[in-house]
Formats: C-alpha cells, structure tokens, sequence
C-alpha cells in the first residue's frame, strides 16, 4: 500500500500564520505538523509516501524531509497548482501509487492509533475512521441505519450522528476511476465526502474507530489544542521512560 500526505490548500483559516509558511510545516508543540501524519503512516507499515504541495511551498517540504530517509520512509513530492478539492489533490499520486491500495492522510489531522491491522485486512473498497465529536458541523458526519453507513454529510447544520470522518481513509485501486467521474461541488472543489458517498452507493465502504486522541488542527483552537494533545503525550512518554 502507499501513502498520500496533502499539503495543498489555501490554510486561510490559519492566516497570517500560513503568510509565513504551510500549514503543514507549522509547529505542533515539538515538531512541524507534517511529521505526524508521516509517523502514521509509517507506523501502519505504509513507507512509499507522496507529498501533495501546494507549489509556494514545495521547496520548504524538501528541505525538510529530502528523501525521507531520516524518518523510516521513501519520500517524493508533487505539486497541486490550484486548491481544487481533496479528491482533486489526491488524483495526482494516481502515477505514484500505480494501482495499488492507498492510504491517504490529511496534513492536519494529527493521530495515534497503529493502523497496521487495518493496512494488512484490507482488501477492495474504501474505509474511514471515526470519532466521536461534541460537535460535528465542521467536518464530514456519517448517517447511520442500524450498523450501516447510509451516506456522508459534509460540514452538516444539524449532524444526524454523533461521530466525525476524520482526515484518514483507505482506497482500493477503483478509486482514480472514481475521481475522474466526479463534478466540483458548490465551493468548486471535488469533495472527498462525494468520493466516500459514491462507495458507500456501491456497498464497498467499511468504518472503523479511532481508539486514541485524533485532532483536526486546521484553525487556531484545533492547532492549540493539538499541541496541548501532543504535549501531554510527550510528557507521558518522558516520564514513563524515567528522564
Ligand atoms: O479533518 C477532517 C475533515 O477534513 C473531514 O471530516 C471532512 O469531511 C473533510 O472534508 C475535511 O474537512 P476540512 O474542512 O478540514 O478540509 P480542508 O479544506 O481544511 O482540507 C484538509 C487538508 O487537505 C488541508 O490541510 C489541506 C489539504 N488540501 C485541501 C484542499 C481543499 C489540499 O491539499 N488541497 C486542496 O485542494
């Protein structure tokens, strides 16, 4: 399976922040933002890894990562001109990943749970990972009848379930044909909750829940408590390893 990072976007709701660098190169307590998801994948076993940037920032990644050696993983990059949507972004690794399955993460979506079980069981289809929200009207929301995913709502007003589809998923090699076959929503993007809804019409979209602290730290409250997440983690790991 490979591995797919988006850093595009315009990161307006982190402006100024983002006038300074991506979002995904900003720091989260001891790190830039992007080594997270890299240990995510890495730790699901999921080492060829393609970074989706937006092109002002391309060079930034590679300064940082080069070939991704120093974190266990084999990095490359591309860039998305125009921020066109997550599906849009995620079409550009089609080369990169050349049929195989794909596990895709979002820059901001910070998390700790070993997928390794998830990236070895999988076999077609898609599958998401969610999380039980206070809140739910800034991010996808699944419908439930009974066990079953009906469809996904993105960004809902009023959320028919208490649960978010967070920023990570699995496809099978179908998923290109799909992308081709999408139209841009209102806001002008290919929407990744269009993508999931069309596997779930045909029956192929499996969930699972996320066990550990999961953070979307795409606004400033997100980022802050990402960090503070982040941290309380690190301590823990000090203290239990005595230093
Ligand atoms: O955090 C989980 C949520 O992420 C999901 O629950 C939603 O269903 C999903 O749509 C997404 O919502 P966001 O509003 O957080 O998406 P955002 O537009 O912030 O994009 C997420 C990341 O994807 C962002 O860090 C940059 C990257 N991106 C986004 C777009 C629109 C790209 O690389 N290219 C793009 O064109």
């Amino acid at each position: 399976m490979k591995g797919v990072i988006l850093a595009g976007g315009k990161g307006t709701r982190l402006y100024p922040l983002t006038k300074a660098t991506n979002k995904i190169l900003l720091p989260v307590y001891n790190k830039p933002m992007v080594y997270y998801p890299i240990e995510t994948l890495v730790k699901a076993g999921v080492r060829d890894i393609i970074i989706v940037c937006a092109k002002e920032h391309a060079g930034n990644f590679i300064n940082l990562l080069g070939s991704g050696k120093g974190l266990g993983a084999k990095i490359e990059y591309t860039v998305q001109e125009e921020p066109k949507g997550i599906a849009h972004a995620l079409a550009l690794a089609e080369d990169f990943v050349d049929g195989d399955g794909v596990m895709l993460n979002l820059g901001d979506n910070i998390l700790f749970d070993d997928l390794s079980g998830y990236v070895r069981g999988f076999d077609d289809g898609a599958m998401v990972f969610l999380k039980r929200v206070r809140d739910g009207r800034n991010f996808g929301v699944p419908v439930f009848e009974g066990k079953r995913i009906v469809r996904i709502e993105e960004k809902p007003s009023n959320p028919k379930s208490s649960y978010a589809v967070t920023g990570l998923y699995i496809y099978d090699g179908s998923v290109f044909d799909k992308i081709r076959r999408m139209r841009p929503s209102k806001r002008g993007e290919l929407e990744i909750t269009d993508l999931n809804n069309m596997y779930i019409k045909e029956g192929r979209l499996n969930y699972g829940f996320l066990k550990g602290p999961w953070s979307d730290a795409g606004t400033f409250e997100g980022l802050f408590e990402t960090a503070r997440m982040v941290r309380e983690r690190y301590t823990k790991s000090i203290r239990r390893s005595g230093h």
